[in-house]
């Protein structure tokens, strides 16, 4: 018979892509103290994610979900959040006013630490040292000794996330979002940028719509929505430990939640139905993400469908689709079918950043502007021919002017990428690049409404 779900049964199941800790008492001590921290967020909260992505889930809303790949202890400071924080509302702004519906904004951020590797180990000078997992396990410093995981580092990686939550807390609810300095979340370095010319005509619609609806008597009194907002946090939930540590029981519905945050997503390579990820959070309450790559059968995804949606609540389940810009159209709509024909309430949502990722001549890891564009372009157009709703998308971006991604109106080449490639993982859109792609799927938004 199945065991029954506790907060700890993923520890009966196999599990993959997880550090191995020498010091075990160590351990358990970090797990114990994290188990006493507060939590990072409340119930209600996630109960409110969840409605909001009910909405997504019928058309009514679009999710924006983004951040970096990997969030580290050294790029940590406040400049970074801000500059997120501006970019993101700007997407935002430029994909509500072309689809006419809210944007659930949710980041990658406030945990997103620990990252699967395709390989265990990697070779740096001739030197075969372990991987780098995510600043919550070891240092991306490519020797022996800082590749050792550290049960610390989720101590410091906990006091991070409370930290960024709190900055994210005071900008959404403290005045920084109010809709009437749309015009301040500009960042100095897009100016002059294609997509910033752009933003400046939105500024002065949103200008002109505020002027005309504070005449008639709409103000920040009567429509608190016009100076705050809510963003959401997320992160992949890798490392258990540390998710079982902050998972805690509602004392008002007496349900669990994984406290680390508002939603939680399971990766590509660790999806196996009968395996630790899928055990633990079919537990928890949380909206629940799942990538699916071109490897993932209608019979895998209707699987995890039934283990992590059983009742069928709209909003409760995200498949992530990250096939890559030329294998979407061959492994896309078979999924979309099989779960129209089982009439599944499931949130589909785009991310392709992951299976467009290329090795440049001189090694380094990016992805092309183009490709990008074209699979969201093509998952879109996937969903119109087959009735069903595009709910949103999932990128890997930063509000910094980095050199990672080849192409977009900047025109980055692959000889520019040296420049500022600052990555702990992952290539990821900086925030030119990330705005203008807003632009282009608002248009294409836009287009298809009209
Ligand atoms: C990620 O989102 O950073 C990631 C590793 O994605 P995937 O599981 O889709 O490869
Ligand atoms: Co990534």
């Amino acid at each position: 018979m199945e065991r029954k779900w506790t907060k700890d049964s993923w520890r009966g199941k196999p599990i993959l892509q997880q550090p191995t800790y020498k010091d075990q008492n160590l351990l358990k001590k970090v797990e114990q103290k994290l188990s006493k921290y507060p939590p990072l967020v409340f119930a209600e909260e996630v109960e409110s994610l969840k409605r909001s992505l009910a909405d997504v889930t019928e058309g009514k809303a679009f999710l924006l979900q983004g951040g970096d790949c990997a969030e580290s202890f050294s790029e940590f400071n406040a400049d970074n959040i801000r500059d997120f924080f501006k970019v993101f509302l700007q997407m935002s702004v430029a994909l509500t006013f072309a689809g006419g519906k809210p944007v659930v904004k949710v980041g990658r951020i406030a945990g997103q630490f620990a990252k699967p590797r395709s390989s265990d180990f990697e070779e740096v000078n001739g030197v075969k040292i372990p991987s780098y997992r995510g600043d919550i396990i070891n240092s991306i410093e490519p020797t022996c000794e800082a590749r050792e995981p550290d049960p610390y580092r989720m101590l410091s990686a906990y006091n991070q996330s409370a930290a960024t939550l709190n900055l994210i807390r005071a900008f959404a609810r403290g005045g920084y979002a109010d809709l009437r300095k749309v015009n301040q979340w500009n960042l100095d370095f897009t100016k002059g940028s294609k997509a910033n010319e752009r933003y400046q005509a939105l500024v002065n619609d949103i200008t002109k719509a505020l002027e005309f609806m504070k005449a008639i008597g709409i103000n920040q009194d009567t429509m608190p929505t016009l100076n705050q907002t809510v963003l959401y946090t997320s992160h992949e939930a890798l490392l258990l430990n540390y998710e079982e540590a902050l998972t805690r029981k509602d004392s008002l519905s007496g349900k669990y939640y994984d406290c680390s945050a508002h939603m939680l997503w399971i990766g590509d390579r660790t999806r196996q139905l009968d395996h630790a990820h899928v055990e633990f959070l079919k537990g928890v309450q949380n909206p629940i993400g799942v990538k699916a790559g071109p490897t993932t059968t209608v019979d895998d995804l209707l699987g995890l469908i039934d283990i992590l949606n059983p009742n069928n609540e709209a909003g409760k389940l995200n498949v992530i689709v990250r096939m890559g810009a030329d294998k979407l159209a061959e492994h896309f709509p078979k999924l979309l079918r099989a779960v129209k024909r089982e009439g599944r309430n499931i949130l589909w949502s785009c991310d392709p950043m992951h299976g467009n990722t290329i090795k440049t001549a001189n090694n380094y890891k990016t992805r092309v502007f183009d490709n990008i564009l074209k699979e969201v372009t093509s998952f879109m157009d996937i969903h119109a021919a087959e009735g069903t709703v595009a709910g949103g998308i999932h990128l890997e971006m930063t509000g910094k002017d980095v050199t990672e991604c080849i192409g977009g109106a900047q025109d980055i080449t692959e000889e520019n990428l040296s420049s500022r490639y600052h990555t702990h993982c992952d290539p990821r859109l900086n925030a030119s690049q990330a705005l203008e792609l807003s632009f282009l799927i608002a248009d294409k938004i836009k287009n298809a409404q009209s």
